[in-house]
C-alpha cells in the first residue's frame, strides 16, 4: 500500500515525539512492504518565525494533497500576548477547518503499569477504556460573532451548532460504540444552554437508528465528576468541541499522563493525527518528553488512513509491552519513583524493538 504523509511537527516537544512516531511508521512500512512517503512542513510558532504566519500556504497545500497529516504540537510562551487569530494555535485551527475532519477520536486507556502514576486509586482506574468523540469544527472555537471590544470592555464568542453538525458526529460515536461496549454518553449543558438542547434533541433522534446502543445524557459538570469517580462506567463519550477538549485533558489523569493520549480526526477530506498533549516548552529539547502519545497516534494513522488494523494493534501491543517491562519517561516516573527511566529516543527505540519482535512472530505464525 502507498501513503503520502505530511508531517507538521510544530513547536516545543512536537519535533522530538513526532520523530519517534515516524520511525515506528517506517518500521511498519518496511516490514509490510508498504510505501509510506513522508514530507515535512512548518506550522505554528516555527512557521510564524520563518514566514510570519502560523499556517503558510505551502503547508496548507501539502496537507490537502496528502493522504494523512501527522502533527506534533503547536504553541509557545513567546506568543502569549498575540491575539488568538495570530497565535500558533490559529494555524492548527485553520488546518483542522481546511481538512474538514469533524470527529476527533481520543481514546483514553488505563495501562496497569501506570496505575500508581495516577492520583486516583488503582481500583478506580483499572480496565478503564474510554473513547472520547469530540466535535472539532463547531462550537465556541469557530462560532461567529467573536470579538474583544477593548474600548467597550467586553468580549464574546459564540457557541453555535446546526442539527447537521451534531448529527454527523453523533453517527460516528454510535458507529464506534457498536464496535465496543455499546454505550454512548452524550455531554451537554442542556439545563442552561439552548445550543445544548439542540445537541441533546439531535443525539436522541440519531440514537433511534442504533437500537443496540445505550444512550445516556450527562451535564458536562456532572460528567467531569463521574469521570474521576467511576471512569469504568464510560465507553464512548460524545461532546461538543470545548467540552471535549476539557474532558479529554481531564481523562489524562486516569491514564497517568497526558503524554500517553493519541488522537485522530476523521470524517473530512484528509485525516489529521495529533497527540492530545501540547508543545510543553518547559521540557522541549531535553530529550525527556514522552513519545508514546505520538507513537499511539501513529497507530491510529495505520488504522484510519492505511487500513492496516493488524499493524495498528501491533504498535499498540508494542507500547503495552514496553510499559510491562517497566520502562518509563520522566512524566511517568515522577509519582511512583520506580521503573526504568529512559529518554524520548530510547523509549522510541524500545517500542521499535518490541514491534519488530511482534511482527516477526506474526510472520512466523503465518508461514506455518
Ligand atoms: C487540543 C489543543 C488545541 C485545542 C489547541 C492547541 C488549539 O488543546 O488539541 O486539545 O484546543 O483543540
Ligand atoms: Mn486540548
Amino acid at each position: 500500500m502507498k501513503l503520502k504523509v505530511l508531517v507538521v511537527a510544530g513547536d516545543g516537544i512536537g519535533p522530538e515525539v513526532t520523530l519517534e512516531a515516524v520511525r515506528v511508521l517506517k518500521s511498519v512500512a518496511e516490514f509490510g512492504g508498504h510505501e509510506f512517503h513522508f514530507s515535512e512542513m512548518p506550522i505554528g510558532g516555527v512557521a510564524i518565525r520563518q514566514e510570519g504566519t502560523p499556517l503558510p500556504a505551502a503547508t496548507l497545500d501539502a496537507a490537502i494533497n496528502s493522504d494523512a497529516v501527522l502533527l506534533g504540537a503547536v504553541g509557545g510562551n513567546e506568543f502569549n500576548s498575540l491575539p488568538p487569530g495570530r497565535r500558533p494555535e490559529a494555524g492548527l485551527l485553520q488546518l483542522r477547518q481546511a481538512l474538514k475532519g469533524f470527529a476527533n477520536l481520543r481514546p483514553a486507556k488505563a495501562y496497569p503499569e501506570l496505575a500508581s502514576n495516577s492520583p486516583l486509586r488503582a481500583e478506580v482506574t483499572r480496565d478503564v477504556d474510554i473513547l472520547f468523540v469530540r466535535e472539532l469544527l463547531g462550537g465556541l472555537y469557530f462560532g461567529e460573532p467573536r470579538c474583544w471590544d477593548r474600548d467597550g470592555g467586553a468580549a464574546w464568542n459564540t457557541m453555535r451548532y446546526t442539527r447537521e453538525e451534531v448529527a454527523r458526529v453523533a453517527h460516528i460515536a454510535f458507529e464506534l460504540a457498536g464496535q465496543r461496549r455499546k454505550k454512548v454518553t452524550s455531554v451537554d449543558k442542556a439545563n442552561v444552554l439552548e445550543v445544548s438542547q439542540l445537541w441533546r434533541a439531535t443525539v436522541t433522534e440519531v440514537a433511534q437508528q442504533y437500537p443496540g446502543i445505550a444512550l445516556e445524557h450527562q451535564y458536562v459538570d456532572a460528567c467531569a465528576m463521574h469521570l474521576m469517580n467511576t471512569p469504568r462506567n464510560f465507553d464512548v463519550v460524545l461532546a461538543e468541541n470545548l467540552f471535549g477538549d476539557i474532558l479529554s485533558d481531564e481523562a489524562a489523569v486516569i491514564t497517568g499522563s497526558l503524554g500517553m493520549l493519541p488522537s485522530a480526526t476523521i470524517g473530512g477530506t484528509v485525516n489529521l493525527y495529533e497527540p492530545v498533549h501540547g508543545s510543553a516548552p518547559d521540557i522541549a529539547g531535553k530529550g525527556i518528553a514522552n513519545p508514546l502519545g505520538a507513537i499511539l497516534t501513529g497507530a491510529m494513522l495505520l488504522r484510519h488512513s492505511a487500513g492496516l488494523e493488524q499493524d495498528a494493534q501491533a504498535v499498540e501491543l508494542a507500547v503495552a509491552r514496553v510499559l510491562e517491562q517497566g520502562y518509563c519517561t520522566a512524566d511517568l516516573a515522577t509519582t511512583n519513583g520506580v521503573g526504568r527511566r529512559v529518554s524520548t529516543q530510547e523509549m522510541g527505540k524500545l517500542v521499535q524493538q518490541s514491534l519488530n519482535e511482534i511482527l516477526d512472530r506474526r510472520q512466523a505464525l503465518h508461514a506455518v
